[in-house]
């Protein structure tokens, strides 16, 4: 049985490292969604172009390859800015498709975490988890998350650019962020990385079930 986990959820709650760790349990291979948005906005930069070049950058996102992924510099706070002009493009987000899905398709399944993974791009996965919780909370994990990597942090400031990104990500008509009709709702706002963990391995086992009944 193909087993898919579709891992959605604004900017900082935390979706990654539960489809990381979800990934890791189950043996399934993990596609983090937002570097595909985060390398073509990468690609528009290094060639100079603005990025409102939605021809640019539907050739970026048409070009790009899994495997060149510099993370450590996708992952930079202003990459996620960026990242979140792309995604608002529907010609970028159309131009993406064929890449998530053939990914999604391999015979054993596998976990992708997004904004739109359960309501366009895996709209039949077998787990759907929506993650959230409060900007404070994800401003602080992301701060902390930074801080760690050595990039200045400025908590006000990244508070701004996590609701910023909520609003973007939230009011855009191509493909905004929400819930599927049939995720699970998932806020982490109190819980620890291996309460929510738990809390999502739950989740997954109760859908791996049902779809084996
Ligand atoms: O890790 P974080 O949630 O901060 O960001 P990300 O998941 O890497 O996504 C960066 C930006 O890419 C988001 O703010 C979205 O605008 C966009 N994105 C999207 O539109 N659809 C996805 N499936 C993944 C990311
Ligand atoms: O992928 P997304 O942007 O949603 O978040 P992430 O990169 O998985 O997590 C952001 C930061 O919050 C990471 O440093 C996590 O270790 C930390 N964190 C978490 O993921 N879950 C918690 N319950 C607490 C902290």
């Amino acid at each position: 049985m193909s087993f898919v986990i579709a891992i959605d959820g604004p900017a900082a709650s935390g979706k990654g490292t539960l489809a990381r760790r979800l990934a890791a349990h189950y043996g399934l291979p993990h596609l983090d969604t937002g570097l595909l948005y985060r390398a073509t906005a990468c690609a528009l930069m290094d060639e100079g172009l603005p990025l409102d070049d939605v021809e640019a950058a539907v050739e970026a996102a048409r070009g790009l390859s899994l495997i060149d992924f510099d993370e450590a510099r996708l992952r930079g706070r202003e990459m996620g800015e960026a990242a979140s002009l792309m995604g608002a493009m529907p010609a970028v987000r159309a131009a993406l498709i064929d890449l998530q899905r053939n990914f999604a398709s391999r015979p054993e399944g596998a976990v992708l975490d997004g904004r739109d993974i359960g309501t366009v791009i895996c709209p039949n996965a077998t787990v759907k988890v929506f993650v959230t919780a409060s900007p404070e909370t994800r401003a602080q994990r992301r701060a902390l998350e930074l801080a760690s990597r050595g990039e200045e942090v400025d908590y006000a400031a990244i508070l701004e650019d996590v609701k910023r990104r909520d609003a973007r990500d939230s009011e855009r008509s191509a493909a905004p962020l929400k819930p599927a009709a049939d995720a699970v709702l998932l806020d982490t706002s109190e819980l620890d990385r291996e309460q929510a963990f738990a809390a999502a391995l739950a989740i997954a086992e109760g859908g791996r079930m049902k779809a084996r009944a």
